[in-house]
């Protein structure tokens, strides 16, 4: 129902003379350098630390180029007014997040999804399932799930459209491409051959589109996951959240994570990266006993 929809931004404005582009990148003020670090933790939770001050710099200075400004403060300020303000926030955070992602990233997080799936549907299917990629970004991970949950229903000769995954992300550029569902087919390296074929179709210029079957089981929400209250998933079976948290203060880790188990059904699986979290703990999760992964399963009500 959801699939191709992201929210709208306004247009691009235009890029600026070639003179802007030879100017170097003036160094920001400590205090100026505190202001942006501020701003994106509190809007996003990122932390931005001292080493990635030059990445801060290019960014900024790329598009304060695009927008024919030369004054931080003056661009701060901008970001900060009203409506235009968050439109235009939401143009740079697609830049200060890292989109970086690929199909079955961590492979033994979706082998532990699969056993999972394959355990759970032994059991029959009450309800279609639904699946959760936090901080999806262009959508490889989402589609990863799909391709599980589809290869596990088809493995238990059952319906293949009872499942949905859902993808979520704060960048609208990020929704945009995972709504897309297409690739340049090198970001398919490692996607084995028959599972390309059966789910993906080759498209113009080299790039594979996500077959529809597959793609219209799969929607995108613009979601910050500070604001996990205003998300409108509840009961789902399983939640990937893998490679967002690493950027956060660990105790914001931990609170997400509280919000998080929330949304899972009693059975359900919650699947971190590797090493993301450490000695968290809540009276309804139940860690997974398996050394792959990080994984911990919402407590069945007795
Ligand atoms: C490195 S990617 C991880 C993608 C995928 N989960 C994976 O493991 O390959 C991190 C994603 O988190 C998103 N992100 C960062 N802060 C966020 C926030 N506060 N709420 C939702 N998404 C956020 C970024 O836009 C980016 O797409």
């Amino acid at each position: 129902m959801l699939a191709g929809r992201v929210l709208p931004l306004s247009e691009e404005p235009s890029v600026q003379s070639s003179s802007w582009s030879l100017k170097p990148a003036r160094d920001l003020l400590p205090k100026q350098f505190q202001a942006w670090q501020e701003l994106l933790e509190n809007r996003t939770g990122m932390v931005l630390d001292e080493r990635r001050r030059t990445f801060l710099l290019t960014q900024l200075n790329a598009r304060m180029r695009e927008l024919g400004l030369d004054d931080y403060d003056a661009y701060l300020a901008r970001v900060g007014d009203g409506p235009q303000g968050a439109v235009e926030w939401a143009r740079l955070l697609d830049r200060l997040t890292v989109q970086e992602t690929r199909f079955f990233r961590h492979p033994a997080s979706f082998d532990f999804l699969s056993e999972y799936l394959q355990g759970r549907l032994a059991q029959g299917l009450a309800k279609p399932l639904q699946l959760w990629s936090v901080g999806c970004a262009s959508g490889d991970e989402m589609y990863s799930l799909a391709i599980c949950a589809a290869q596990a229903l088809q493995a238990a000769t059952l319906d293949f459209s009872h499942f949905g995954v859902t993808g979520t992300d704060i960048s609208a550029q990020a929704l945009k491409l995972a709504s897309s569902g297409e690739y340049p087919a090198a970001r398919l390296n490692n996607v084995p051959e028959q599972v390309r074929e059966q789910y993906f179709s080759a498209v113009d210029g080299g790039r594979y589109a996500v077959k529809e079957a597959l793609r219209s089981r799969c929607c995108n929400i613009r979601l910050n996951v500070l604001e996990l209250n205003k998300a409108p998933l509840h009961n789902m079976d399983v939640i990937f959240c893998q490679n967002l948290l690493i950027y956060f203060r660990r105790w914001r880790r931990r609170d997400i994570l509280n919000r998080l188990i929330e949304r899972l059904a009693p059975g359900g699986i919650m699947v971190i990266g590797v090493g993301e979290v450490t000695g968290w703990q809540h009276p309804d999760a139940v860690p997974v006993a398996d050394d792959r992964v990080l994984a911990f399963m919402r407590r069945k009500v007795a």
